[in-house]
């Protein structure tokens, strides 16, 4: 890890097709990769994605009032649906939203009047004639820049925002309150959930992740730390404080221990692409919901069940804190999170198989075929399981994304992104 831990990725997003990667990284920084077109010459690089631009997206700050440092760490990047020829993302640290634009150069204006090449203003006595300025083409240039700052719209820290259907307005949610922005006003927003109490002692719960409805733009759902899910409509009304339905499943009296709000905080929450389901990470399970079901979850997928008896050791070294993310295939029929040890799983909804692969230089080479690995709990070993003990909790993977059309997966290890795909594999750092 370089720069002082600045370069570990801290957010994975696809654009709407998948042609574009964007992560975030706890330097502030954003890197944008293309996925190459097919060549007929080089049929192994087919499909890879490259780097096509680097920005620095957030810097630290400094709060006086309330002498706190705002880290510059990017906590979320949303794509906007493409409207013309350039890119726009929202990204995100724990304060503040950019608006950022994303625009391709390969021509470059030549045969000013009145200044030269390099842009200073000509000795007018040597204009004599007046001509036409033409475009030549250039190497291709990728310029971004910033559109808008939404700035002052939250007290508490920032974990989610999510691009409403209707292409017009955004959320943006905090600990405390979910605040609904137009992506053209910058100095206002409307806020629609807020949950703090008149006094901070009698907290319970905060929110953890929120997002909007992908087909309904009036539907959105926010998560808390209590485990369970509001779906809130915002035609009901204009704050939300009343939610529409609330998900939340009935605890097993005979697993109640210390951990159990712990374990039970939801991570994520991510809307099937058909809109019909949702998808929670918790510490130790993935649950998929039906909008029409609030009683209980329709499937509990366990993660990493063998930690169960760790618990302890995982409160002590602070990593039963840690957010997993999840994330549905194309198809919504495969369900992807991830674990400790450069680990993460795969569940088939229809088959009900679940299988757990390793993100590693090993398994990125081209061509190489992800093997499944196995962690072996006691009792018989077979060759290559590793055992619960010797599992590296420093190395986890907390943010994967999918792409939305094709089995294209981007895993991001620390500070290594792996991107692997049907036919080739690649590695990048
Ligand atoms: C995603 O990026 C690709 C590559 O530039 C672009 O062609 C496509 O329109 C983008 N998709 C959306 C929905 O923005
Ligand atoms: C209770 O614990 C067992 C394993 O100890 C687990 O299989 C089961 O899913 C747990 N129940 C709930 C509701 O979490
Ligand atoms: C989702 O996963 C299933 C099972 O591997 C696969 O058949 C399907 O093509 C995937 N869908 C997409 C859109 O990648």
């Amino acid at each position: 890890t370089g720069r002082g831990g600045t370069d570990i990725i801290s957010t994975v997003e696809f654009n709407h097709t998948g042609e574009l990667l964007a992560t975030g990284d706890k330097g502030g920084r954003v890197v944008i990769f293309q996925r190459e077109p097919e060549s007929k010459n080089a049929p192994h690089s087919q499909g890879e994605y490259d780097v096509y631009s680097t920005f620095q997206s957030h810097e630290p700050e400094f709060d006086y009032l309330k002498s706190l440092e705002i880290e510059e760490k990017i906590n979320k990047i949303k794509w906007l649906p493409q409207q013309n020829a350039a890119h726009s993302l929202l990204s995100t640290n724990d304060k503040t939203i950019k608006l950022w634009k994303i625009t391709e150069r390969d021509k470059r204006p030549e045969g000013y009047n009145l200044k030269d090449e390099e842009g200073k203003l000509k000795d007018l006595s040597t204009v004599t004639s007046l001509q036409v300025p033409v475009l030549k083409p250039m190497d291709l240039m990728v310029e971004v820049s910033p559109r808008r700052v939404f700035a002052n719209g939250h007290t508490y820290h920032i974990n989610s925002i999510s691009v409403n259907s209707d292409c017009e307005t955004y959320m943006s949610a905090d600990d405390l309150r979910i605040n609904l922005w137009h992506l053209a006003i910058t100095d206002r927003s409307f806020n629609i959930v807020d949950i703090k109490p008149a006094n901070m002692e009698d907290l319970t719960e905060v929110i953890t992740a929120s997002e909007f409805h992908p087909h309904h733009c009036n539907l959105f759902v926010y998560s808390s730390s209590k485990g369970s899910l509001r779906l809130c409509d915002m035609r009901a009304a204009a704050l939300c404080d009343k939610h529409s339905k609330l998900f939340e499943e009935p605890e097993d009296p005979s697993n109640r221990s210390f951990f159990s709000e712990i374990i039970s905080s939801v991570s994520d929450v991510k809307f099937s692409h058909s809109g019909r389901y949702m998808l929670t990470r918790d510490y130790l399970t993935v649950k998929v919901w039906d909008l029409n079901m609030e009683a209980r979850p329709i499937e509990t997928y366990q993660v990493h069940d063998y930690l169960r008896s760790k618990l302890c050791s995982l409160y002590e070294n602070d990593c039963i804190f840690d957010k997993f993310e999840c994330a549905w295939n194309g198809s919504d029929s495969v369900i992807m999170t991830g674990a400790y040890n450069n680990f993460f799983r795969m569940f088939d909804r229809n088959t009900k198989r679940d299988v757990t692969l390793e993100a590693s230089r090993e398994s990125s080479k081209p061509r190489a075929v992800l093997k499944p690995r196995r962690v072996c709990v006691g009792g018989k070993r077979r060759r290559d399981d590793i055992s619960v003990d010797s599992l590296d909790f420093t190395k986890k993977i907390l943010h994967t994304a999918w792409h939305p059309a094709e089995n294209i997966i981007a895993i991001a290890a620390t500070n290594n992104l792996y991107i692997f795909q049907d036919k080739v594999n690649s590695d990048m750092h």
